[in-house]
């Protein structure tokens, strides 16, 4: 692994990346439609920026990349868009399979994989075998897919209450700690930093959990044009942040 304190940014500044960093990879339509292109043309070159950024995220130190590939909602758009981004998807992982074990990257998913098509979950299988023989203290991209904060937490509250309800868990006992191991992102520290491109400023259901006291950073640059010099900006607005957690500054 990088070592954290020692990496560079683009510009051969001294950076200091945080562990944990969410990016809402948007702005693919816009960044196609503007070149004349089909919308699926969009997600392509994203799924590259997607590549681009791990590796740079890797090679800096950063521990955790989470990113959000495809929501619960996102399965209002066309059969053609869906079938495109779901086509990606299996292209990279199975690309994924032959070098995560030497490029020494875990891969995980958070969502609900049970509506997603028997190949791609079978591939998503395959590399949570590999990533569970890693390091823990490897790179861990997590792919966000068909993924809604609200729904993974409602997915979590039903476990609890059935536990409860099988007398395994008393519901005076849930705190914080406990109930961040029922999410999908179980084990991980929530992100610092979570990023999102293309001018919109919201969050769309993304970490809604997690994403507590995260720095939130937002940029008009679409997604597919984000590139590690982008990544430095962020995460050099990141420490200009002053985080107080709730707390008064000393
Ligand atoms: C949001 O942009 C992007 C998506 C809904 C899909 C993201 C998917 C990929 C980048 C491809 C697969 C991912 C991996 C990790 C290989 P948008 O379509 O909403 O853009 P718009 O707001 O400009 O229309």
């Amino acid at each position: 692994m990088a070592d954290r304190l020692k990496t560079n940014d683009t510009a051969g500044r001294e950076l200091h990346p945080p562990r944990h960093i969410a990016i809402i990879m948007d702005g693919n339509g816009r960044w196609a439609t503007l070149r004349g292109l089909p919308r699926t043309a969009g997600h392509k070159a994203g799924a590259e920026t997607f590549r681009r950024i791990a590796t740079y995220c890797k090679n800096i130190g950063v521990q955790y990349l989470t990113v959000y590939a495809f929501s619960t909602e996102n399965w209002k758009r066309s059969e053609e868009e869906v079938g495109a981004i779901m086509g990606l998807l299996k292209r990279y992982l199975l690309e994924a399979v032959d070098t995560m074990e030497k490029d020494h990257i875990r891969l995980r998913f958070f969502g609900d994989m049970t509506p997603i098509a028997p190949e791609l979950r079978a591939l998503a299988h395959q590399t949570d075998e590999i990533s569970d023989q890693l390091a823990p203290g490897d790179f861990q991209a997590n792919i966000c897919l068909n993924y809604g904060g609200r729904d993974e937490i409602l997915r979590a509250v039903r476990k609890f209450a059935a536990e409860c309800a099988a007398g395994e868990k008393r519901p005076e006992e849930l705190d914080d700690a406990m109930f961040s191991m029922y999410m999908d992102s179980r084990g991980i520290p929530d992100p610092e930093l979570i990023i999102r491109p293309s001018g919109e400023l919201r969050l769309s259901n993304f970490l809604l959990w997690q994403c507590a006291y995260s720095e939130f950073y937002f940029t008009d640059v679409l997604w597919p044009d984000f590139d590690e010099a982008e990544l430095d900006q962020a995460i050099a607005a990141y420490h200009a942040r002053d985080r107080r957690f709730g707390g008064v500054k000393k």
